[in-house]
């Protein structure tokens, strides 16, 4: 017979090589799959496929490539490649989160569901900081749909934007404190003044066009060089600003206030013989029947303005809705929802834009047309599907219009990642785009990949033993 004592060293061995093993994985998933979790790198071969070998020597194959990968980047700690070594720029290294659709709490919401959200935020933020510290991106984007709502007051889009922050993103949230100590209701609670925001807006938007709303930027490497070296870029999503037949200035002007510019464009290098540039735009608000159609206005003048910067350079551009695809390219087809004629909720939503899986057909041509107006190639990110697709955007120069597909069929052919999301249900994903300039042609080349973590369970797993071999052990020792 085994004593109490004896029984609960056991468990405590046990759980604590639970813990030992499933937080060794966590923190270094990424070597589970190494080259889909590095960034492209020109050298780089096929990858080796080990399915032909035994189990038993596919079980040791993968054992060694991820210890290998283990070594090299936690105890050698090798720096990730640049990509000038033939006397080009270095690379261009982003990685991009889809949907993260972070949840709310509520009065009403029960205790397991709580804890859930607690820990997905932090489950995310798991992710955030293991990719971060493992390729040391030069720019950080997330694709939309940051939040789970757009039916959410102020104060709770002032709160998910603080656990964005702070739990998702470790940054600094002094700022928008300081911004709620400006604009706040009679509680304290953030609120914002959307009337100033819209009449300034409206204002700058009746003088002649070309508008003056300062949608440019060029060779911005870091919004503040003195807390990090990396460019973090959001992008407006539908849970975020609503479909065109939601958006209201509410709705804009928070958006404005806490994420910044929701149409921008970057320019790198203009001046060099290696140009490219990052294009943020607004998805949403490019079609109607919508709310406020001069939101509309607004999106073409900022892609009209962009088509006439005579740009040499190739474009990565980053939206959240997909472009047109005819059903069975990708998970979503086509599909758009409008408000009912009569809609007793809400009357003045009658007829209006409801919801759409992607651009329609003749918006996708004209915003094809005006992104990559100079015929040079690029590639686009978007979220929106959660599931996550690749195709390509076919120019037929005879008509100006694009075809999707899988493979390219047209000389100029941009390839749309749709950005399999972050959330735990998809496997916590990470996309990983390098653009790497060939001297030999002079073109930028972009390469995507998209790194999976797994479910939250094992993360819960690792986190939640941690506690009961600590638990488990105090009992031994006073037993
Ligand atoms: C936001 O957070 C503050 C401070 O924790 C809280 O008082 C407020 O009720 C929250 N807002 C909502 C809508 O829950
Ligand atoms: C994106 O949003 C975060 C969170 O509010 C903010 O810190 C950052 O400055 C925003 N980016 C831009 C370009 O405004």
């Amino acid at each position: 017979m085994i004593s109490i004592k004896q029984f609960f060293k056991w468990c405590s061995i046990l759980a604590t090589l639970i813990t030992l093993s499933t937080n060794f994985y966590i923190y270094t998933y990424p070597s589970a799959y190494p080259a889909k979790c590095s960034w492209y790198c020109a050298e780089e071969g096929p990858e080796f496929d080990a399915s032909s070998l035994s189990i038993f020597a596919q079980a040791i194959y993968y054992t060694k490539r991820y210890l290998k990968d283990v070594y090299e980047q936690n105890v050698i700690g090798v720096e990730p490649p640049k990509g000038s070594e033939d006397g080009g720029p270095e690379d261009v290294h982003i990685i991009a989160f889809g949907d993260p659709q972070i949840k709310g709490i509520w009065h009403g919401t029960d205790y397991n569901t709580r804890l859930d959200i607690y820990g997905n935020d932090y489950y995310l933020g798991h992710i955030v900081s293991v990719m971060q510290q493992r390729l040391k991106p030069s720019h950080v984007a997330v694709l939309g749909d940051l939040f789970s709502s757009q039916w959410i007051g102020d104060s709770e889009f002032y709160n998910r934007t603080s656990r964005y922050l702070t739990r998702l993103f470790h940054r600094d949230t002094s700022w928008i404190e300081s911004v709620r100590d400006r604009q706040h209701d009679d509680n304290g609670l953030y609120k914002v003044q959307w009337m100033e925001w819209g009449q300034d807006l409206n204002k700058q938007c009746e003088a002649e066009k070309p508008w003056d709303l300062e949608f440019g930027y060029s060779d911005v490497h870091s919004w503040d060089h003195n807390k990090e070296d990396y460019l973090f870029i959001n992008v407006t999503g539908n849970h975020d600003i609503g479909y065109s037949g939601d958006t209201t200035y509410q709705h804009l002007a928070r958006y404005a206030q806490l994420f910044g510019k929701d149409n921008y464009w970057i320019e790198y290098d203009r001046d060099t013989d290696h140009p490219w540039r990052i294009v943020v735009l607004n998805s949403l608000l490019l079609e109607g029947p919508a709310l406020q159609p001069e939101f509309l206005d607004i999106t073409w003048e900022f892609l009209t303005q962009l088509a006439e910067r005579n740009f040499e350079g190739s474009t990565v551009l980053l939206s959240h809705v997909p472009f047109y695809k005819e059903e069975g390219l990708c998970s979503d087809g086509p599909h758009f929802d409008y408000y009912p004629e009569t809609y007793e909720s809400e009357p003045y939503k009658s007829n209006l834009l409801r919801s759409q899986n992607h651009l329609s057909k003749e918006v996708s041509d004209e915003v094809l047309n005006l992104v990559f107006f100079n015929n040079k190639p690029g590639i686009i990110l978007t979220g929106h599907d959660h599931e996550g697709c690749k195709t390509y955007y076919n120019k037929d120069f005879d008509t100006n219009t694009w075809t999707a597909s899988k493979q390219p069929t047209s000389e100029l052919a941009i390839q749309e990642i749709t950005v399999r999301a972050m959330m735990g249900e998809f496997d916590g994903n990470t996309g990983i785009l390098t653009g790497h300039f060939d001297r030999s042609t002079s073109d930028w080349h972009w390469h995507f990949k998209l790194c999976p973590f797994m479910v939250q369970h094992i993360w819960w797993v690792a986190k939640i033993f941690l506690i009961v071999t600590v638990l488990l052990w105090s009992i031994t020792f006073f037993l």
